[in-house]
């Protein structure tokens, strides 16, 4: 075993204030909602606002990160060795097979998680961030008499922004269990608090430099 440097230092922060600001934003969100009562209406409200523009801050940067690292080819789906992928989830792990994937710096996603994750980026997050956003701005929207969200009701951008809250509650629960399917139960997430993870010594090198060939390889960076 090696110990790899995977997750970089902005990716951990960004990674743990996404996380924090929508368990923050589901909390504030569904007591707007009227699912419980503990800080009162108004004052949940307010503090959802705040933290949704917290949240488009972060995106930004995440965005403008991903593009000039490069790491955003990390995400690029491929079908190979996906059904591999599920079976091992579904089956394999619980007879004690061997990861079908092997991780690297430069490859730190499976084929499954490459698709989960850039569906919960391109789908998941736009349609809570974007229904979000027209929900915030309705009236004014409306006064302005914009042509494009004039005919939204408030009903449906609550309905779509509702749905977005639940999902993306679905996707954390299921997210923190597969983080436990890693080396040991907690290496996946000590991985992504340090930034550093024990991998596989020989297979790791053969992958890296099987990546390191391949035309799509993220830049090897250290920000
Ligand atoms: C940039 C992101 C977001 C924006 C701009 C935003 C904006 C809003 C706005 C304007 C409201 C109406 C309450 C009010 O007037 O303040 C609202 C309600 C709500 N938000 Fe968000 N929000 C965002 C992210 C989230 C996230 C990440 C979640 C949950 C994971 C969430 C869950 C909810 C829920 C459940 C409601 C109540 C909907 C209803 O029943 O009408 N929001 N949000």
């Amino acid at each position: 075993m090696k110990r790899v440097y995977i997750y970089k230092g902005f990716e951990r922060f960004w990674h743990w204030t996404q996380a924090a600001l929508i368990i923050f934003l589901a909390f504030t969100g569904f007591e707007v909602h009227g699912t419980f009562d503990l800080l009162g209406f108004e004052q949940a409200a307010r503090f959802h606002r705040v933290a949704s523009w917290m949240l488009i801050g972060l995106i930004v940067f995440a965005i403008f990160w991903h593009v000039v690292t490069g790491e955003w080819k990390q995400y690029i789906p491929t079908s190979k060795k996906l059904i591999d992928q599920v079976r091992y989830y579904s089956i394999g792990m619980f007879k004690g097979e061997k990861h079908p994937t092997q991780k690297t710096q430069l490859r730190k996603l499976n084929p499954l998680q490459r698709l989960v994750y850039l569906s919960f980026k391109l789908i998941l997050v736009p349609i809570t961030v974007i229904s979000g956003i027209l929900y915030m701005f309705h009236k004014t929207i409306d006064r302005n008499n914009i042509v494009v969200v004039q005919d939204i009701s408030l009903e449906s951008l609550a309905f779509w922004h509702t749905l977005g809250a639940f999902l993306l509650m679905v996707f954390l629960v299921v997210h923190v269990y597969m983080t436990t399917t890693g080396h040991t139960p907690t290496s996946n997430i000590q991985a992504m608090l340090t930034g550093y993870e024990e991998l596989e010594d020989e297979t790791d090198q053969a992958a890296v430099s099987d990546n390191l060939k391949s035309d799509s390889k993220p830049k090897k960076t250290t920000l």
